[in-house]
């Protein structure tokens, strides 16, 4: 479980997270939407304190994230964040299996998990395993930082558009994975996307984010049902919008 409260973060004048309080209940899967600059990822590294809060609290599991170690915190919650940061000197399969080594599995199990999860992610084991980060595409590599956030089977979990550089076709398919194993591990998740269609599909509940504060937090179909205003309505359209957009361009090309 996820409880922020009245969390902010200054940076000078700049109040990129201001006031935000919500809570994500244990097994439920939050996704955040919101403009660019509206303080998303200040949030999510917060939480796992990549950042420090400027005031407010946070508490995973009942607990202030103040009083956990930040290396120990880490290995407790899986993230994958928009630059991905790989390391760059290390293979594939040492990237992706670094928390289960950090937290002491044997050898032969931390191998078979990088297989599993290598497979799981949609990418060739033998082929890749043993290259560096700097030898795959963008959208390999992303699918890595995936994979390594869920290595060591953890119970809460930070993405930050983590299927943003992938092709329609395989992020359709691996959001279909994604919401198959957020089910089996019974994963508390913080989403960031600006896909609203992965928001609807994904998403238990939905949070609006503007300017560094909480526009609007409910279910899909509350939100959808009843926007906060006419900046929400339109976010929420957008799938629509497209849909009709594609139709008008095809009828006009007959
Ligand atoms: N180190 C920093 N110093 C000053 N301002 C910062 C710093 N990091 C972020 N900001 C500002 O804080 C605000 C929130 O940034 P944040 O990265 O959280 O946005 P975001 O919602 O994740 O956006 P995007 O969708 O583009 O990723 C922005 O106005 C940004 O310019
Ligand atoms: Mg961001």
């Amino acid at each position: 479980m996820i409880e922020l409260q009245h969390l902010t973060k200054r940076y000078g004048d700049t109040v990129a997270v201001n006031d935000l309080t919500l809570r994500v209940a244990r097994g439920e899967l939050l996704v955040l939407l919101g403009d660019s600059g509206s303080g998303k990822t200040t949030t999510l590294k917060m939480i796992n304190r990549l950042l420090e809060r400027t005031s407010g609290s946070i508490r995973v599991d009942g607990r202030d994230v103040a009083d956990l170690a930040p290396h120990a915190l880490r290995r407790q919650i899986g993230y994958a964040f928009q630059e991905v940061g790989l390391f760059s000197h290390m293979t594939i399969a040492a990237n992706i299996g670094i928390t289960p080594a950090l937290l002491g599995w044997p050898d032969d199990a931390i191998r078979s998990r990088v297989d599993e999860l290598l497979e799981l992610v949609e990418l060739d084991a033998d082929a890749l395993r043993h290259r560096h980060p700097a030898e795959l595409s963008g959208g390999q590599q992303q699918r890595v930082g995936v994979a390594r956030a869920l290595a060591a089977r953890p119970q809460v979990m930070l993405l930050d558009e983590p299927f943003g550089a992938l092709d329609p076709l395989t992020r359709s398919r691996l959001q279909e994975s994604f919401g198959r194993i957020r089910r089996e591990l019974d994963l508390t998740a913080v989403f960031v996307t600006h896909d609203m269609v992965e928001a609807l599909l994904l998403g238990d509940r939905i949070a609006i984010m503007r300017a560094g504060r909480l526009v609007q937090i409910g279910t899909p179909r509350t939100i959808m049902r009843d926007p906060a205003d006419n900046h929400v309505r339109q976010l929420l359209d957008t799938p629509r919008r497209e849909a009709a957009l594609v139709e008008r361009l095809l009828a006009r090309q007959t």
